[in-house]
């Protein structure tokens, strides 16, 4: 852990982050009933409460899109890092803003029946035999329900008390909430738009999330033909590593593995899984001769994967060996925190 994290807390920065994305919620939900009645006026017309629920609807929508985009945007480029630190403000104030959605749409469309608001939602007509007809809306109940587990599970206590690999395999819930959405607002989109602009906002939401997913993939070098167990793997020239970086890689079936270079000549390769919230070690830099994790600053020691004192984190190591220009690397991880030699570029200049 480094001695400059800050757990997540009120600051300055924080209020003015989460007044400007409020700031922009309400102006998103202004214009959008304000061009909307513009442009569906007279026969076309729809009430203001309509405009609200399909306002509120899409502001969703769009913000669970830019939250699927952060992660890998940060992956290609650091200077995106800022929007990874608050994407938990930002998850939050989606789900705000998808429940009032979903509170409308059931006072508006099931409200006023004689059975009960929520029976009328599974109730609702349609079935699974044609895209076009099957009932959208429990599927955005079912959405709402996986990001109300998200929302009240992203505080830090529950990350500390689940442990940071249960804790990011339920977060990981969120892209099935998305591809619940995705069915919600297409299959809606079939019954109801006539605007033509959702199918337009589901493509492109899919085609931006899934191009960015793909591309940041890419970078983690996969190396799994024809490996023996308990072979030593070729996994690069060190020349392909900036000093003070690593490259990631996965070898078959293995766990990822942050290969480092630092101090100009010393090559250290550690696991790719940051203790805290799992973050990806490798996309972060060596600061003060420390591996330093690019989501909250957690540190670890090259030489043994473990934290500074007086924290007590630690992660496993890997063995390294340089030849020549190639580094080598043994893909059986040791247990977390083990001390072995780090490898030296030979005539390094
Ligand atoms: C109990 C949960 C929900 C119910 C009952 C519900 C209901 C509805 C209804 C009735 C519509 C059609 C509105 C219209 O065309 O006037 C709709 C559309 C939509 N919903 Fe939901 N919804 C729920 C959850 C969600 C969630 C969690 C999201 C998150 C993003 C969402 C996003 C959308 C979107 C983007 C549309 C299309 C808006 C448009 O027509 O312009 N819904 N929903
Ligand atoms: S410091 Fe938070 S995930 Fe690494």
């Amino acid at each position: 852990m480094s001695h400059d994290y800050v757990p997540v807390q009120w600051n300055r920065k924080k209020v003015i982050y989460d007044i400007s994305l409020w700031g922009g919620i309400a102006l998103y939900i202004a214009c959008f009933m304000i061009v909307s009645s513009i442009l569906l006026a007279g026969d076309e017309a729809l009430s203001p409460m309509i405009l609200l629920i399909r306002a509120f609807a899409t502001c969703a929508f769009l913000m669970l899109t830019i939250i699927l985009c952060i992660g890998p945007m940060a992956r290609l480029d650091e200077r995106f890092l800022p929007l990874l630190y608050n994407r938990r403000h930002f998850g939050v104030s989606m789900f705000v803003v998808a429940l009032t959605h979903a509170i409308l749409a059931t006072i508006w469309y099931h409200g006023f029946g004689v059975v009960s608001p929520i029976e009328s939602i599974f109730a609702s007509p349609g079935d699974l035999t044609s895209i076009s007809n099957i009932p959208f809306q429990p599927f955005g109940a079912g959405a709402l329900l996986v990001l109300l587990l998200l929302a009240s599970t992203s505080h830090d206590f529950w990350n500390a008390n689940l442990g940071p690999l249960l804790w990011k395999s339920l977060h990981m819930g969120v892209y099935l909430a998305y591809g619940l959405l995705i069915v919600h607002v297409a299959a809606g989109a079939m019954q109801e738009d006539n605007t033509g602009m959702l199918p337009l906002l589901v493509l492109g939401s899919v085609v931006l999330v899934g191009s960015l997913h793909l591309t940041a993939a890419l970078k983690v070098r996969s190396i799994d033909s024809g490996i023996a167990a308990g072979e030593w793997v070729d996994v690069g020239t060190w020349q392909e590593i900036e000093n003070d970086r690593a490259i990631v890689v996965t070898i078959g079936a293995a766990e990822r593995i942050a290969v480092y270079r630092y101090d100009e000549s010393r090559i250290a390769a550690v696991g790719n899984v940051c203790k805290h919230q799992a973050g990806p070690l490798g996309e972060g830099k060596v600061i003060d001769g420390c591996i330093t994790c690019p989501w909250h600053g957690f540190q670890y020691r090259p030489e043994d994967g473990c934290s500074p004192p007086p924290f007590t984190e630690k992660i496993p190591t890997y063995r390294a060996r340089v030849e020549g220009d190639r580094i080598l690397i043994h893909p059986t991880p040791l247990p977390d925190g083990t001390p072995r030699d780090v490898a030296m570029i030979g005539g390094y200049s």
